[in-house]
């Protein structure tokens, strides 16, 4: 993607990881440098975020500048610094948080845990299956310290991002959560269980259906056995109006 802006001046790396403060990770500069920056970091966030919902099919953005702002995710943008003649393009982005969840294990045990999640993950189409998303992925593992994409949750994935998890990282056994979460068969092997009861905490991600009777309904893989790489309608999980579960 192209902006009016000088891209590379921004993101001096190939990746550039950002926070709350809408600043590329090691920035530093006076007041007026600042805010010019993070009204430009506001802006390629916010380009990349509609990208990525458009990408999706989703009815509203999962990520602006706005909503980083104010959350405390983190941001990793991907650029082409020979894009655009020598002045950059954005060509990717993924956000992770931690969050905390109720889950089941593959028991039917449930379980409060606060995983770090992946909540958004888009690479232009232009320079899809191209090696690009496994960069921005990798970069982000390190810098989250995660040794095995195995110990994360992912928010409503989609079918291409499954298939890129069993690709690059062998994951194929799917345990989704009536929440629309997704963990692989091996998350709970080292996930370590919270202390408290998560019922009536604010924070924690419940089944919207069961919002009100704070009841959790089990998903319907417990029934059975641990789904094998296609286990549900990707695009319907992904879709925040679906039904699904
Ligand atoms: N169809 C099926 N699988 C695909 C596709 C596709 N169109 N595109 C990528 N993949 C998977 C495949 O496993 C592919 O390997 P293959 O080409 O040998 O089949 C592998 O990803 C390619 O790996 P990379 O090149 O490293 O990844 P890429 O740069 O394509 O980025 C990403 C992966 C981010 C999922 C990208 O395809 C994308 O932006 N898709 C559209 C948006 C999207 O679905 N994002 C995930 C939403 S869910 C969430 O964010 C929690």
């Amino acid at each position: 993607m192209q902006f009016s802006f000088d891209i590379n001046s921004i993101f001096k790396t190939q990746i550039t990881k950002i926070d709350n403060n809408l600043l590329p990770d090691g920035f530093q500069g006076d007041r007026t440098l600042t805010e010019d920056v993070t009204k430009k970091v506001d802006e390629v966030i916010t380009a990349l975020g509609g990208e990525s919902a458009k990408a999706q099919k989703l009815s509203q953005p999962i990520t602006t500048g706005q909503k980083v702002k104010n959350q405390t995710h983190n941001v990793y943008i991907l650029t082409d610094p020979k894009g655009k003649e020598g002045q950059g393009t954005a060509i990717g982005i993924l956000k992770t948080g931690r969050k905390n969840l109720y889950l089941f294990d593959t028991k039917g045990e449930q379980r409060q845990v606060s995983p770090v999640c992946i909540l958004d993950f888009y690479v232009h189409e232009s320079q899809q299956r191209n090696g690009k998303g496994k960069l921005l992925f990798e970069y982000m593992l390190k810098e989250e310290n995660i040794k095995n994409p195995v110990q994360m949750a992912i928010d409503r994935p989609s079918s291409k991002l499954l298939n890129f998890l069993n690709k690059h990282y062998g994951l194929k056994n799917v345990l989704p959560q009536s929440n629309k979460f997704v963990v692989y068969d091996g998350f709970f092997k080292n996930s370590k269980q919270l202390p408290t009861k998560p019922q009536h905490s604010k924070n924690v991600q419940t089944p919207k259906s069961n919002k009100k009777s704070a009841a959790i309904t089990k998903p319907p893989w417990l029934a059975g056995e641990a789904v094998r790489n296609k286990p549900l309608n990707s695009k319907a999980l992904r879709n925040k109006s679906s039904n699904w579960l």
